[in-house]
């Protein structure tokens, strides 16, 4: 019997912890070797309760180690401390993204209750593993086994140093560089850049010019940038427990983008440019074209209606009840003049897009090739894989079909280091995919630069792998890519 296609097998999912081989039919390629890690949220249900809305997950941590065509994979929930109280009490006690925990005899003198979801991101620098939320203190994994091994600062000695969920390795200059945001009695951003081998080149702290939540950030050879886009925040009551983070959210479309533009020295005062109003997630790249031009691409939408407002799309994924259409994400290019403190702003390629990323080699550098998912803003989710070239505005797709989804797609490269040109998008795409027909699971490798041939391996996987947002790839022995020069 036919099984309706949804995707309530990918935002529901009750994945249970593996370790083990997969059974392979031959069509791994015996060159793909490494590991892929990625994290996402899970455990939506305790003690008869259940969440609202998927950001309100706990992290899991999936590895995929690939070696010589066969393929061992693991999945390890991140023991933080609110998912060891959590599991250990069987109910759920902190309160989350949407979610607001069950009233208990604490709340009058703890209120509200946060800790880290560590379900973001997934990190692999200096041979070590980090899982990310926002905003909160890191989490060491054991980069084999996906052991939880100890919350980290990663070395700041400021105690109020803040890391959100992204960070850009910007491999040439052997820089790890982390921003966060801090909403207290004044709105903070933080920036910490670590060199190669995870030691502290610099960290500072900005006050921000506005109270804003943003999620990601760009850098370059000697910036780092942030679009303040109008999505204001309100810590009162979200600290009171009259709000949740993501109700607390004010989205203001008419008072535009301000770019806030940082010398990664610390010393300089941010240069400020005013933009259009777009909301953002994600960045593609950043670079700078000479002393004075920066050019900064990024998936940008007129409005954050599919996430934020009364009952967004993506919140009513849960219910079943979701559908579009929302204003689609964009891949949109900012050329910045620092001097004259003026912006020009395109739109590279229209459509509705979402997960950009690259080489690893070319974050902060001159890039040509982006990989990213491609959805319809009539539904929730994406079912196509894209290698985009935003020099030429052409681009190439595989779609997986209807009720079938992917997510962010991420290059294991071909070649690292310099003088690859124009093997830039050359190595193995890969990406997990739900297929809602057939409630199977599994990783798609793809050929970069012949995305539109489809897989060339399409592997099941005996686990319920919720979606996940961020990973990484670890080549073979990578344990600390050495820097070169352009
Ligand atoms: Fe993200």
């Amino acid at each position: 019997m036919e099984v309706a296609a949804d995707y309530s097998g990918w935002v529901k999912a009750n994945p249970r912890e593996c370790n083990s081989m997969i059974d392979v039919d031959g069509s791994i390629p015996m060159d793909l070797n490494g590991v892929l890690y990625r994290n996402g949220p899970a455990v939506f249900e305790r003690d008869g309760i259940s969440k609202p809305y998927y950001v309100d997950g706990d992290g899991m941590v999936h590895s995929l180690s690939f070696s010589q065509g066969r393929l061992h994979y693991r999945s390890c929930f991140v023991r933080t401390k609110k998912f060891i109280e959590e599991s250990n009490l069987k109910k759920f006690l902190y309160d989350t993204w949407t979610f607001k925990a069950p009233a208990d005899e604490f709340d009058s003198l703890q209120k509200p209750k946060y800790e880290s979801q560590a379900f973001i991101s997934a990190v692999y620098h200096h041979g070590k593993l980090f899982a990310f939320d926002e905003s909160f203190t890191p989490y060491e994994l054991d980069p084999e086994t996906l052991e939880t091994i100890t919350p980290t600062k990663l070395g700041v000695s400021d105690v109020g140093v803040s890391f959100a969920a992204h960070s850009k390795i910007h491999t040439f200059q052997n820089q790890w560089i982390h921003f966060g945001l801090k909403h207290d009695k004044e709105p903070l951003v933080y920036f910490t850049i670590l060199d190669g081998a995870g030691k502290c080149l610099n960290s500072f702290c900005e006050k921000l010019p506005r109270a804003v939540y943003v999620h990601d950030f760009f850098t370059t050879e000697n910036y780092i940038v942030m679009s303040l886009h109008p999505a204001f925040s309100n810590m009162k009551p979200v600290l009171s427990g009259r709000q949740s983070f993501l109700e607390s959210l004010d989205w203001r479309s008419n008072e535009g983008n301000l770019i806030a533009v940082y010398h990664k020295s610390g010393c300089d005062k941010p240069i400020y440019v005013e933009a259009d109003t777009q909301w953002w997630l994600h960045a593609v790249n950043g670079w700078e074209t000479s002393d004075e031009e920066l050019v900064l691409s990024f998936v940008g939408h007129d409005s954050p209606d599919h996430i934020l407002g009364e009952n967004p799309m993506y919140k009513r994924v849960l219910t079943g009840n979701a559908q579009g259409p929302y204003t689609p994400g964009r891949v949109r290019q900012y050329r910045i003049n620092l001097k004259a403190r003026t912006i020009k702003d395109e739109i590279l390629l229209d459509g509705n897009y979402e997960f950009p990323t690259l080489h690893p080699d070319r974050v902060g550098c001159k890039s040509q090739f982006v990989f990213m998912v491609k959805g319809s803003v009539d539904k929730p989710f994406w079912n196509t894989l894209v290698q985009a070239n935003l020099a030429t505005g052409s681009s190439q797709e595989y779609c997986f079909g209807e009720g079938v989804y992917c997510s962010e797609p991420i290059i294991a490269p071909r070649q690292r280091g310099i003088g690859f040109g124009k093997k830039e998008a050359e190595g193995y795409l890969m990406s997990l995919i739900y297929d809602g027909r057939a409630n199977k699971y599994s990783v798609a490798i793809l050929q970069g630069g012949h995305i539109e041939d489809g897989p060339i391996a399409l592997v099941n996987i005996n686990n319920e792998i919720p979606l996940t947002f961020h990973g990484c790839w670890r080549g073979l022995n990578e344990v600390n890519y050495q820097a070169g020069s352009l």
